[in-house]
């Protein structure tokens, strides 16, 4: 294989880094923060590879400045940060990866969901602080037991969670573009959105972010919803609005809220959401074990390797634009 000139905008695995590094040039941005766009946008005039994870936008902008790119490969499944239209116009494939996170997301998922509803964090915080002994009465939670979960986008992940829910004695309801016509084998209900607002005691979000997900969640949803209920966002931090969510939190208009992520994103450590007693947000970590971000990382490198070789991505998002398998 020829050495193909390849831009990394972060630092990837070391399986991954050395087989990526064994058939290219590679140029790698290796600071915290996203490359500064300038710079990405002078390193890409000759690259033929582009390997990502949710720092940059690939838009028109971008692929104008990168004529001579055969492939866009990302370490994630969400894509909102790719004009995949643009990649599919000028004959690029994008290759995300889907599948090898599916069971640690929902894990992740679950847990927050868990971990909001008996208070565990809450409960070490009571212990290392030295109240177990006290008087003071530990955090209570609520039984999952017998209640109502709604699922927002019953995807592979939502799956995966009904999967955890049902073996909590929780009932499924489920949103979706959608009904899934194995839903009977995830014993989940198909219902309107509305439905699912009112019903739920827990909803979980796990739609991925587009223009028609986008501030999903406001106002008007979260009035809809029980005062006991639990919101759990696992998808992206801007299908909420942020501000809304907070009123919804402070005035008790609903119970709780656990977030994997935000708007913005980071959250910075004085944000108001903060400040609330009623909420928990861990910094985007559905999909971070190191065997799971390991597999992303694997999946991302044959995307983009068989993308230089003009060979078909495995998993390619817009598939009309994919290599054939074993061509030239
Ligand atoms: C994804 O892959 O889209 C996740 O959000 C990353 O953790």
């Amino acid at each position: 294989m020829a050495a193909y000139k390849v831009v990394l905008t972060k630092e990837t695995w070391p399986a991954a880094m050395t087989r990526i590094e064994q058939h290219c040039e590679v140029k790698l941005w290796k600071e915290a923060e996203p490359i500064p766009r300038k710079l990405l946008l002078e390193w890409v005039k000759d690259a033929e590879g582009l390997l990502c994870a949710g720092d940059i936008q690939v838009d028109e902008e971008l692929l104008t400045h990168a004529p001579g790119l055969r492939v866009v490969a990302q370490s994630m499944v969400g894509y909102d940060n790719i004009d995949i239209d643009a990649c599919t116009r000028r004959g690029i494939p994008f290759g995300n990866t889907p599948g090898v996170l599916v069971e640690a997301t929902a894990d992740l998922t679950f847990a927050l969901l868990l971990s909001a509803a008996r208070r565990i964090h809450e409960c070490w915080d009571f212990v290392r602080s030295g109240n177990w002994g006290s008087d003071a009465r530990p955090p209570y939670g609520v039984d999952l037991f017998g209640k109502t979960l709604g699922i927002v986008g019953m995807g592979d992940i939502g799956s995966a969670v009904a999967r955890r829910a049902r073996a909590s004695g929780l009932n499924i309801i489920y949103y979706n573009r959608s009904k899934r016509m194995d839903d009977t084998l995830l014993e989940a209900r198909y219902v309107d959105f509305s439905e699912l607002l009112e019903e739920s005691d827990f909803i979980i979000c796990l739609v991925p972010l587009s223009n028609r997900s986008r501030g999903m969640f406001g106002a008007a949803e979260f009035a809809r919803m029980k005062p006991s209920a639990y919101f759990i966002n696992a998808a992206r931090g801007a299908i909420v609005n942020t501000v809304a969510l907070y009123e919804a939190l402070k005035s008790k208009q609903i119970a709780y809220a656990a977030l994997d992520v935000t708007d913005p994103e980071p959250i910075s450590g004085d944000h108001p959401l903060l400040s609330l007693p009623n909420i928990l947000i861990t910094p985007h970590v559905g999909s971070a074990t190191y065997e799971t971000r390991n597999r992303m990382a694997d999946l991302a490198a044959d995307n983009l390797l068989a993308g230089l070789l003009r060979q078909a991505l495995p998993t390619c998002v817009n598939a009309s634009v994919n290599y054939s398998l074993g061509a030239i």
